[in-house]
C-alpha cells in the first residue's frame, strides 16, 4: 500500500496521553499540540507524527498532501446518531415553531412514529440510499467514525434492515429496539415481549450495543431493566437515553447494569451528577437536541468538575436534532455547557471512541491509530469551536486516504 505524507501542517492536535477514557476537568483539559508538523500514514494507520524539522527521507512509493499551513485534528467520532432514517419531519418542525411541543406531537402519533412509517416504507435499498446521503454530510463535517441506531422500524424486518444498512455503510450499529412502542401494540410490555423474543436474537448478531428511551410516554425504569438485562445476556453492550425531559431512574440503572453510557441528561440534578462522576458510565451530552427543542442544557460543567467521563455527540435525527455537525456540538459545548475547546475535542474524539469500544483505534493522532484526520482551514485549532457554523473542515482523511476534500485543497 502507498504511504500518505500530510506535510506542512501549522498544528497537529491530539488528546494528551495514551489512556482512555479521560475523566474530569483536569484530564479533559489536556491536548498536545505539535507546531509546524507532519503526519505519515501507512497501511491505513498513522506511522509517525512530528515536527517538519525532524522529517527524514521516506522510502518507497509516497503520496503527498501539502496542508499549506492548515491544522490537523483526529477524525471526529459521533457516538450517538439516529442517521439511518427515511423521510423528514419538516412539517413537525413548522408546527413546533408555531408552539406545539415535541412530547405533544409524540403522544398524538407523530414524532418518532412518523419516521417509523417513512422508514418502513423505504425498504432496505431506500434506507441504504438515505444513510449514504446522511453519511456524506457527516463526513464533510469531519466525522470519520459514526454510530447509528435502529429504532425507526419497531418491527422484525425493518429493525434488522436498519442494523444491516448501518454496518454496510461502515457504521457502528446499536439496536434501539425500545425507542417507542410499535403502533401494532398498545402496551409497552407486550411490545417488549415481542421485541425480546422475535428481534433480539438476530439483532445481537448485527449490533454492538442495545439502547432504550427511558422516558415518560416511552419506557419506564422497570421495562428498561428487563430490556437491558435481556440484551446483556445476548452479549450486547448497554446504553440508555435518559433524563431528557424527566429524571426517571436511568442513571442508577445504568450504573447498576454497568452500561457504557447514559445519554441526554438535560433533566439531571445534582444527585445524578455525583452518582455518575463516581461511576465508569460515560455521560454523553447532546446539546444540539437541547437547543433544537428549546430545552435546558445538560449539566456539562458540573459533570466535569465532579470528575465524570463526558462525551459529546450530535444525536443527528429528523425530529429533535436535524444537524450532523460535531463542530456545532463543540461550539454549543463551549458556549452552553461550560466546556473548554480542549474538553469539547476530547469529548468528540477519544471519549466518544471509548463509548464505542474503539479507543485504542480511533480518536487520537498517534502511531498505531487509524489514519483518520480532519484538516481545518485555520492556523489555531480552537477556531473549530469558536467559529460557530464556520465550516472550517477542508479535507478529511479516512484510513490513510483522502475521503473528502473541498475544491482547491
Ligand atoms: O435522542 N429521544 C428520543 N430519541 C431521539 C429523537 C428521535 C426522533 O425524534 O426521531 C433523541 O432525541
Ligand atoms: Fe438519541
Amino acid at each position: 500500500m502507498t504511504k500518505l505524507l500530510v506535510r506542512d501542517l501549522a498544528q497537529v492536535v491530539s488528546p494528551a496521553g495514551t489512556g482512555a477514557p479521560l475523566r474530569g476537568y483536569e484530564q479533559m483539559s489536556a491536548v498536545e499540540v505539535i507546531e509546524k508538523a507532519y503526519v505519515l500514514c501507512e497501511d491505513g494507520r498513522v506511522s509517525a507524527v512530528g515536527p517538519m524539522a525532524d522529517l527524514g527521507g521516506i522510502e518507497g512509493e509516497l503520496e503527498e498532501l501539502d496542508a499549506k499551513g492548515r491544522v490537523a485534528i483526529p477524525g471526529l467520532v459521533d457516538c450517538h446518531t439516529h442517521a439511518c432514517f427515511a423521510g423528514d419531519r419538516v412539517d413537525e418542525f413548522s408546527r413546533r415553531a408555531a408552539g406545539a411541543t415535541y412530547e405533544e406531537l409524540h403522544a398524538a402519533g407523530g414524532g418518532i412514529l412518523s419516521t417509523v412509517r417513512a422508514t418502513r416504507a423505504a425498504g432496505e435499498d431506500g434506507l441504504a440510499e438515505a444513510l449514504d446521503e446522511h453519511r456524506a454530510w457527516m463526513l464533510a463535517a469531519g466525522t470519520t467514525t459514526f454510530e447509528a441506531k435502529s429504532g425507526y422500524g419497531l418491527d422484525h424486518d425493518t429493525e434488522l434492515a436498519q442494523l444491516r444498512v448501518v454496518r454496510a455503510a461502515g457504521g457502528v450499529a446499536t439496536w434501539l429496539g425500545a425507542h417507542a412502542v410499535a403502533p401494532e401494540f398498545d402496551d409497552a410490555d407486550a411490545y417488549l415481549d415481542f421485541a425480546l423474543a422475535e428481534v433480539l436474537p438476530e439483532a445481537a448478531e448485527l449490533a454492538e450495543a442495545a439502547d432504550i428511551f427511558l422516558e415518560r410516554g416511552a419506557f419506564d425504569a422497570a421495562q428498561a431493566r428487563r430490556y437491558l438485562e435481556a440484551a446483556r445476556s445476548a452479549g450486547l453492550a448497554l446504553r440508555l437515553h435518559a433524563d431528557q425531559f424527566t429524571e426517571g431512574g436511568g442513571i442508577p440503572l445504568a450504573i447498576e447494569l454497568r452500561a457504557r453510557s447514559v445519554d441526554h441528561l438535560e433533566a439531571t440534578g445534582p444527585g445524578g451528577v455525583t452518582a455518575l462522576a463516581r461511576s465508569d458510565v460515560t455521560a454523553v451530552l447532546l446539546p444540539i437536541a437541547a437547543l433544537f427543542l428549546g430545552r435546558p442544557m445538560p449539566p456539562g460543567r458540573a459533570l466535569l468538575e465532579a470528575g465524570a467521563v463526558v462525551a459529546l455527540a450530535t444525536d443527528f435525527n429528523p425530529g429533535s436534532a436535524f444537524c450532523e455537525s460535531l463542530p456545532v456540538a463543540m461550539t454549543l459545548a463551549c458556549t452552553q455547557l461550560g466546556l473548554g475547546p480542549e474538553a469539547a475535542l476530547i469529548a468528540s474524539t477519544v471519549n466518544a471512541a471509548h463509548v464505542l469500544g474503539r479507543a485504542e483505534l480511533v480518536g487520537r493522532i498517534a502511531p498505531g491509530y487509524s489514519a483518520d484526520l480532519v484538516l481545518l482551514e485555520t492556523t489555531d485549532w480552537r477556531h473549530l469551536a469558536y467559529h460557530f457554523g464556520g465550516d472550517l473542515v477542508s479535507a478529511v482523511v479516512k484510513d490513510g486516504a483522502v475521503a473528502w476534500a473541498r475544491r482547491g485543497v
